[in-house]
């Protein structure tokens, strides 16, 4: 173990992972989020991960009780702070709420506690330039869901402290995932900007009529050996979401062809938003995606 105690905010899909991942390799956490209904919430998503484990084989019994003991639940964020050593912010993806988020961390951390975002959208420099403690923030962006998967993108800002990224990489590596370290911080890091670039162009390759969704996904997935192809990927991640996202992207950019493609926003509007409604661009079988 190359950190003390960690604390994790925000107890959501991100937030309860990341905590149990850490608690698996030995460390206590703290996990602390503004809704006490998450707190529970995450602890019984995370005992039934385990649980599955267990029932494989692939975690021992004792392992089970102790690797979920180890995740304690706060109410309040300076008595989840308090001890730890390194802090991880997994809470909404709002910069005002980031911002007023690190600058109580800023205030009530010790001043060689690491404070870290998991931001996918933000660099370091929009939520914590103006910290008196930003030289110790940077990003650790951990991938959905973190207790499977292996990478976790780390991005220092321009003021970050030189010394925080070997930290920051130990760390990691201790928690038995993959650091992939950027030499300078840019919104999106890198695997989420690589796929938002290949969903832009396969968007555009289907308006403007070169090729179907079905065509364009084969390509990618026999062609790439890609496990999914982008079509299929954002039917899986929910075209709302995948909406959203390019729509905040144009209109910070104001680039043609980052503006979203007609057949996505007609595919929304009907509420066709991929597999959790049964249609998107492919069509699917609610009942039996339930079943499973
Ligand atoms: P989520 O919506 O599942 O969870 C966010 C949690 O933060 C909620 O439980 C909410 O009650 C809590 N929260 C909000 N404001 C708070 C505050 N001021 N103090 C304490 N708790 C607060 O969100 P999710 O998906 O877990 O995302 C969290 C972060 O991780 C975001 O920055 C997101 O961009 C990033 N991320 C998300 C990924 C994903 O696939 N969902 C992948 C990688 C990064």
């Amino acid at each position: 173990m190359s950190e003390g105690r960690i604390a994790v905010i925000g107890a959501g899909t991100m937030g309860s992972q990341i905590a149990q991942q850490i608690a698996l390799h030995g460390y206590s956490v703290s996990l602390y989020d503004e809704r006490s209904e998450q707190l529970a919430r995450a602890l019984e998503r995370n005992r039934g991960h385990l649980q599955r484990r267990v029932e494989k084989g692939t975690l021992a019994p004792l392992e089970f009780d102790i690797a979920l003991a180890r995740v304690e639940p706060f109410d309040a964020l300076p008595a989840a702070i308090e001890g730890c050593s390194l802090v991880i912010e997994a809470i909404v993806e709002d910069l005002g709420a980031k911002q007023s988020l690190f600058q109580q961390l800023d205030s009530l951390a010790g001043a060689d506690v690491l404070l870290a975002t998991n931001t996918s959208s933000m660099t370091v420099t929009q939520i914590a330039s103006i910290l008196p403690g930003r030289a110790r923030t940077i990003a650790l962006h951990f991938f959905n869901p973190v207790l499977v998967m292996q990478l976790v993108e780390i991005a220092p800002a321009p003021f970050t402290q030189a010394g925080m990224v070997p930290r920051a990489v130990e760390f990691v590596t201790s928690i038995d995932r993959t650091p992939v370290v950027l030499d300078k911080e840019i919104e999106g890091l890198l695997a989420n900007r690589i796929i938002a670039a290949i969903r832009r162009e396969a968007f555009w390759l289907v308006d403007q009529g070169y090729a179907t969704p079905e065509a364009i996904d084969q390509a990618i997935e026999l062609g790439l050996r890609h496990p999914m192809g982008p079509f299929k990927l954002a039917d899986f991640n929910g075209l709302d979401i995948v909406l959203a996202i390019q729509q905040r992207r144009f209109e910070r950019t104001g680039d043609e062809l980052d503006r979203p493609p007609q057949r996505l926003r007609d595919l929304v509007d009907q509420g066709n938003l991929g597999r959790k409604t049964g249609a998107g661009f492919y069509d699917y079988d609610v009942s039996q995606e339930r079943g499973r």
